[in-house]
């Protein structure tokens, strides 16, 4: 399903580009390969019209959020894919249509709710008293809400269980996706217009998505035929993986970046018999995350010191560390160590925050390096700088990256400054005297 090597173009950094990117704006920083992120974005979009003419690509603002970086992406006509009233709200600030959200995730409180019932947003529902809110929230407008149900088919043992309605027959549960339907048919104010799935991340067996494809299928057909219901949406969420190794594969090199259109065959061609029987066509929704974003993400790190381990193996002490490189806890994240190198060490990279912990990679051989020399995780752009967290020092800056030692700021760095906004030294007095 793969293509035959992944070159990412962060391994074109040479390094007086890497040393002059870390003089004019910072080290540690993190960049975004722009041009990377958007002809992935676009062959995904193209792709999958050309296999279904209905199909939208939205964009999973929990892998990054970084607004200047949506905004790109949202310009070449993604949709957002919002997963708390935060996100929601970053969508509206980015001046994203109501219409062009899809709202999913566990916890969507009331007003949430509300405004977007009112805004015309797609809705994905998670669970039963979410459902019944909603009802209340319709009845109060005298509304009849079109919403989505998120399924989860517990017959496929790889795929997450914990979200969603559960297809199977025990109608008793209270999650269980026929009793759920059964619930919506009978209410005057909510009806059924959308089917949603998820089934995990970083997934590279296609059969797993032509699994998918064929259960939303046969759920939809079900739905069709015994309750003549058309759904108005089929949402067949993310996973697709990315290029980084997970540590358990005993492998440093990165995978080779997953085939769209394979992908895109696997998932759609099951429901295409489906879609082709409605009345009116439904929109088949993607969204992409990890695959999207990860391989067009880097962290560059500067050496600051070493520490001899034993006489064949040096560790180095980068300014990076594991709270900054935050999902080097699963993944062995590729590397690019710009210009000629020589040697070959068994090396390992050390965080500075002063923690036992702080390793941002497994051990392995490497040319020599020394004091100053940059070098380049990439396959980072996917939960890994969400994910990162200020630890002793504070969080890097994000640059945009075009080639060489052009960029630009999509995030400055934090600074004592920022974090003081948030923090209150309140006033020692006789009240709050402890001792
Ligand atoms: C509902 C939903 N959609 C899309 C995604 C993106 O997933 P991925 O990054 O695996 O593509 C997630 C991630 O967990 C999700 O929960």
């Amino acid at each position: 399903m793969f293509m035959n090597k992944y070159t990412s173009r962060f391994q074109t950094l040479t390094t007086n580009a890497a040393q002059r990117l870390a003089k004019n704006f910072a080290s540690p920083v993190y960049l975004i390969d722009a041009e990377g992120i958007t002809r992935r974005l676009m062959e995904f979009q193209e792709t999958a019209k050309q296999i279904y003419k209905h199909s939208i690509v939205a964009l999973s603002y929990k892998t990054n959020p970084l607004h200047g970086m949506l905004n790109i992406l949202h310009a070449k006509g993604a949709y957002a894919e919002v997963v708390s009233g935060d996100e929601f709200r970053i969508a509206k600030k980015l001046g994203v249509k109501n219409s062009n959200i899809i709202f999913n995730g566990p916890m969507k409180t009331d007003q949430e709710l509300y405004e977007a019932i009112e805004s015309g947003a797609y809705i994905n529902c998670d669970h039963a008293d979410e459902i019944e809110r909603i009802e209340n929230i319709a009845k109060q407008m005298q509304r009849c809400v079109p919403i989505g149900i998120r399924l989860c088919f517990v017959s496929e043992k790889h795929n997450w269980q914990r979200f969603g309605f559960a297809v199977n027959q025990d109608r008793q549960q209270k999650n269980n996706a026929y009793k759920i339907v059964d619930y919506i048919l009978q209410s005057p104010y909510i009806q059924l217009a959308g089917l949603h799935a998820h089934i995990g991340t970083n997934i590279r067996d296609i059969n797993q998505f032509a699994k998918l494809g064929e259960n939303m299928a046969t759920f939809a057909t079900e739905l069709l035929e015994k309750c003549n219901l058309e759904m108005s949406w089929i949402d067949v969420g993310g996973g697709l993986a990315g290029v980084s190794p997970r540590i358990d594969e005993k492998q440093f090199s990165p995978h080779p970046i997953p085939d769209l259109k394979q992908y895109l065959n696997a998932v759609i061609s099951p429901l295409l018999p489906y879609l082709q029987r409605l009345s009116n066509p439904a929109t088949l929704f993607f969204e992409p995350g990890r695959t999207l974003f990860e391989p067009f993400g880097a962290l560059l790190t500067r050496i600051i010191g070493s520490r001899a381990i034993d006489k064949n193996h040096c560790g180095f002490i980068c300014d990076a560390g594991y709270n900054i490189l935050a999902t080097s806890h699963v993944y062995n994240h590729p590397l690019h160590i710009p210009g000629p190198k020589w040697g070959n060490q068994l090396t390992t990279f050390y965080g500075p925050t002063c923690n036992q912990v702080d390793q941002l990679h497994e051990a392995m051989e490497l040319p020599s390096l020394t004091m100053n020399d940059l070098i380049l995780f990439y396959g980072v752009g996917a939960y890994c700088m969400s994910f990162s967290y200020s630890f002793i020092r504070y969080r890097p800056g994000v640059l945009l990256w075009h080639h060489d030692d052009q960029a630009e700021w999509l995030r400055y760095p934090e600074s004592l400054e920022h974090a003081s906004q948030l923090e209150v030294v309140p006033v020692i007095n006789r009240a709050i005297e402890y001792v």
